[in-house]
């Protein structure tokens, strides 16, 4: 197939583009590098058949037709992804992930491209009232705004599907983790132990609840989709478990041979818009035939090999 990656510098996007060449789709990379990184292309941007196309879809709309044009489906990645930092800058995740979100609906709709996958995220359900939480829970307060956002991009979708006849898949994604992972509270914790490896300040009081996932075990649910046809399905994407994040922080340190003082600032949650807990039903999509094969603590522990193996992302500043 001929695969548009929207996003496919940044952490999940250069795995799928990765994956996707191997398997030997064409993909056409759009990306601005806000957050993507040049070296997790490194094998892409010489491949044959890989395009890589150096746009921003927020403010550079009318440069997409030319890439979507004549290509089977569009795998849109790309968005502000930190949720941590969205007051920071209120406007971050309506122009990054709603309006660039919509930008590429109508160059695909111009275009006559009518299949896409699309990145949602857990933090949708907000601090959920059922846990595991499954796709057709009910939708309580948004506690963030990227979470905000990506649910407006949903209704987005949902509307393009129904209106103009997409082919439509949202994934509600727990955190992913892995290989070229550059944000999060394991790059976070290393960074803070490669400084100091005598003490580590956690956020929260550690009671945190939270589901990870491997990026390998996310990206074989996104490719699974590449030909199913459906007008509109979502899918939860997690592996069916929890951990705390004093637990993560203790698989964390083991890792690296270190024995800190933990240091918690104390709360519930870390900051304004975390959810105390996060695990989601996945139900449909392992009904689907998708299974994980990475536990919770093997993402952590292959997160904390990569990052001492590749010292330069943990280097790299996090948002703002
Ligand atoms: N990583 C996770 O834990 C997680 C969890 C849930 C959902 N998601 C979603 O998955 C997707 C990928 O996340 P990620 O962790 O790989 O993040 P990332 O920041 O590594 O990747 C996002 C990519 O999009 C690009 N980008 C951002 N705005 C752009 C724009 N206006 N125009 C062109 N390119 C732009 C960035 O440069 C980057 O390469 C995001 O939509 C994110 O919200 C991620």
């Amino acid at each position: 197939m001929n695969v548009v990656v929207t996003g496919g510098a940044g952490f999940i996007g250069s795995n799928l583009t990765d994956d996707l060449l191997a398997s030997g789709h064409q993909v056409r990379i759009i990306d601005n590098f806000s957050t993507g990184q040049r070296p997790f292309l490194s094998e892409a941007s010489s491949h044959p058949n890989c395009d890589l196309f150096e746009l921003d879809l927020f403010t550079q709309s009318e440069c997409l037709l030319d890439v979507i044009h004549g290509t089977d489906i569009v795998v849109h990645l790309a968005a502000n992804a930190d949720v941590r930092f969205g007051w920071d800058h209120p406007g971050r995740d309506l122009e990054q992930n709603v309006v660039a979100t919509h930008n590429v609906l109508e160059a695909m709709r111009t275009t006559g491209v009518r299949r896409i996958l699309f990145s949602s995220t857990g933090s949708v359900y907000g601090e959920a009232s059922v846990i595991p939480t499954p796709e057709d829970a009910p939708f309580p307060v948004q506690t963030s705004l990227y979470g905000a956002s990506k649910l407006a991009a949903e209704g987005l979708l949902q509307a393009y599907a129904e209106g103009a006849g997409f082919e439509v898949t949202i994934f509600r994604f727990v955190s992913v983790m892995g290989a070229r992972y550059t944000h999060g509270h394991v790059v976070d914790f290393v960074r803070k132990l490669r400084r100091d490896p005598s003490k580590l300040e956690i956020l929260g009081d550690g009671s945190q609840r939270k589901s990870y996932m491997d990026v390998s075990d996310c990206i074989a649910a996104v490719t699974a989709q590449l030909d199913r046809d459906h007008r509109c399905e979502v899918f939860n994407l997690g592996v069916d478990d929890y951990c705390s994040i004093a637990e993560s922080a203790g698989w964390i340190c083991a890792r690296l041979g270190v024995d800190p003082e933990l240091v918690y600032s104390g709360g519930d949650r870390g900051w304004v818009g975390d959810n105390p807990f996060i695990f989601l039903d996945t139900a449909k999509a392992r009904a689907a035939g998708w299974e994980t094969h990475f536990s919770i603590r093997e993402a952590v522990e292959r997160t904390v090999d990569y990052l001492v193996e590749h010292p330069w992302v943990v280097d790299l500043q996090d948002a703002p």
